[in-house]
C-alpha cells in the first residue's frame, strides 16, 4: 500500500512534547508535513523543533486554559496562512480507585483530558469555517474508554466522553470536518510509565505514530491499534451490560 504523505500540509500537534505525540511529529516531519507543535513543556518542544527542522514552529500552550488555546490557534493560522488538521493528543492519567479519589488530581484530568479537547474544537472550528479546504480534527481516546474497567479512573471516564464528542462531532459538523477518534491500546510512554499492572500488547511510540499516519488520511472515523488488541474489548463492548460487567468484575486492575 501506498505510504500516505502530507507535503503543503500544516498540522497541528497538541500534545507533542513526549509520548505517542513526539512519535507523531518525527513520523508527520518526514512524511514531508509542516508541524505547529504544542504542549506545556517548551524545552521539549524546542528540541523536537530543532531535531525536525526550520519549516516547525513551538506554540507553547497549556490546553486547560481557554484563552491561551484560542490565541494559539490564531497565532498558528497567522503564522502558516491556515491549519489543515490538528491532532488532540494531551492528556494528564494518574489511576485511583474510586474509593480513593485525589478531587485536585482528578479536576486537573478532566480540564486537560476533556475540557481541553472543548477549549480547542471552539477555538479550531471558526477557523476551518473561513478556509476552503476541508480541515481534519483527531481526538485521541483509548480502549480504556470503551468500558469501564476497575481501576482506569478518572481517566477513562475522560476518555469515554471523548468517544461521545468525536462521535457527536462527525455527527454535527461531518460535512464540513474531517473527524477522526483515534484509539491507542497500550503503548509505551511516560504515561504508561506510572502503571504497575502488567500491559498486554504493547507497542513502541513509533510503531503508533505511523497507524495514526496512515489512519488520518484513510476513510474510517476510527483509528485503532493494535487490532488484535483493541477487537477483543471491541468485542466485551457488544456483550450484553449483564455478562460483560461480570466480566469486567473478574479483572483485577
Ligand atoms: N500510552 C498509551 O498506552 C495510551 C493508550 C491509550 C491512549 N493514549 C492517549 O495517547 C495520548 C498521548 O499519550 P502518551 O501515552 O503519549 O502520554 P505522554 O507521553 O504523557 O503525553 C501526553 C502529552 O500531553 C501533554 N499535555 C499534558 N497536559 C497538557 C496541558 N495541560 N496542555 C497541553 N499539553 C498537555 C504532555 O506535554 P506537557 O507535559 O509538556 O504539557 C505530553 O506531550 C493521550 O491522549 C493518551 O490518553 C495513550
Amino acid at each position: 500500500m501506498k505510504q500516505a504523505t502530507y507535503h503543503d500540509e500544516v498540522v497541528w500537534i497538541v500534545g507533542a512534547s513526549s509520548g505517542i505525540g513526539a512519535a507523531l511529529a518525527r513520523e508527520l516531519s518526514a512524511r514531508g508535513a509542516t508541524l505547529a507543535l504544542s504542549a506545556r513543556r517548551q524545552d521539549e518542544l524546542e528540541a523536537l523543533r530543532a531535531e525536525l527542522g526550520e519549516r516547525h514552529k513551538a506554540f507553547p500552550l497549556d490546553v486547560s486554559d481557554a484563552e491561551t488555546t484560542l490565541r494559539t490557534a490564531q497565532a498558528i493560522r497567522a503564522a502558516y496562512g491556515r491549519i489543515d488538521r490538528v491532532v488532540f493528543m494531551a492528556a494528564a492519567y494518574a489511576p485511583m480507585p474510586l474509593g480513593a479519589l485525589d478531587l485536585t488530581v482528578t479536576k486537573a484530568i478532566v480540564d486537560v483530558n476533556l475540557t481541553g479537547a472543548f477549549y480547542l474544537l471552539s477555538a479550531v472550528l471558526p477557523i476551518f469555517n473561513t478556509q476552503s479546504r476541508r480541515g481534519q480534527i483527531a481526538l485521541c481516546g483509548s480502549v480504556a474508554g470503551y468500558i469501564g474497567l476497575p481501576g482506569g479512573q478518572p481517566y477513562s471516564a475522560t476518555k469515554a466522553a471523548m468517544i461521545n464528542l468525536a462521535e457527536t462531532l462527525q455527527a454535527e459538523c461531518g460535512d464540513r470536518v474531517d473527524v477522526k477518534l483515534i484509539s491507542p491500546g497500550f503503548v509505551r510512554t511516560p504515561l504508561t510509565d506510572k502503571n504497575t499492572f502488567a500491559m498486554p500488547m504493547m507497542i513502541e511510540p513509533e510503531q503508533a505514530a505511523r497507524e495514526i499516519a496512515d489512519g488520518l488520511q484513510a476513510r474510517a472515523f476510527e483509528i485503532h491499534f493494535p487490532k488484535k488488541f483493541t477487537l477483543l474489548l471491541k468485542f466485551l463492548r457488544l456483550l450484553p451490560y449483564g455478562l460483560a460487567l461480570r466480566l469486567t468484575r473478574k479483572i483485577k486492575p
